[in-house]
């Protein structure tokens, strides 16, 4: 039995993800010795393919864009403004009224913040189909729009400035002008698909170009 569930597990891995180095003792022993894949080589074209797709060379150094957040009640609770740097987009901001701890932090994939629960913004933003992820995770496992969590404060207030190398402001397959950014009423646990469990939508805010701050 445990026998069997082995082989099962090995013939999964190999066809997700072409692995070599299953031995479980197989009666198929007597089988032609299967050519070895080239896995390495196809793994590294492909990754370049995708750091041709995205990064930060793809946006329009210098441009500057703000989301203005407000809760389900349409009450401001903050801003939060971008700028495209040579090494991503430069995100800055403060937000208040919230509980205390760590809230899921996104940008969504329509451009619409519509109260009280904000389910208008759509799942998370996610132009090359990734898996949901945090934002220190590969480009190639998380949503461009992964931007994990905000630490909130005893006073409900997070006050954040981060970079991130994967959106980008004006060009760009991961363009977030027009986007909405999302603060959640729970924890982004980084891992649950397809949006971490963060819970409901506690503010939204479109993501509008402008000219300065
Ligand atoms: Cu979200
Ligand atoms: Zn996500």
């Amino acid at each position: 039995m445990v026998r069997t569930m082995l082989s099962a597990l090995c013939v999964l891995a190999l066809i997700l993800g072409g692995l070599s180095g299953c031995t479980t003792p197989s009666p198929a022993e007597d089988e032609a010795p299967v050519e070895p894949a080239p896995v390495e080589e196809e793994a590294e074209e492909e990754e370049e393919h995708h750091h041709d797709e995205h990064g930060a060379d793809e946006g329009v150094v210098g441009m500057m864009a703000l989301a203005v957040v407000v809760d389900g009640e349409g009450q401001t609770i903050g801003e939060v403004r971008f700028t495209q740097t040579e090494e991503g987009v430069a995100v800055e901001g403060r937000i208040e009224g919230q509980e205390p701890g760590p809230k899921g932090f996104h940008v969504h994939e329509t451009g619409l913040c519509e109260p009280p629960d904000f389910m208008s913004a759509g799942g998370h933003f996610n132009p090359e189909d990734h898996p949901h992820g945090g934002p220190d995770d590969d480009p190639d496992y998380r949503h461009a729009g992964d931007f994990g969590n905000l630490d909130f404060d005893d006073d409900g207030v997070a006050e954040f400035s981060f970079v991130d190398p994967v959106v980008t402001l004006g060009s760009g397959v991961n363009n977030i002008v027009g986007q909405a950014l999302i603060v959640h009423f729970e924890e982004d646990d980084l891992t649950s698909q397809p949006v971490g469990e963060a819970g409901g939508r506690a503010g939204c805010g479109l993501i509008e170009e402008v000219e300065s701050f």
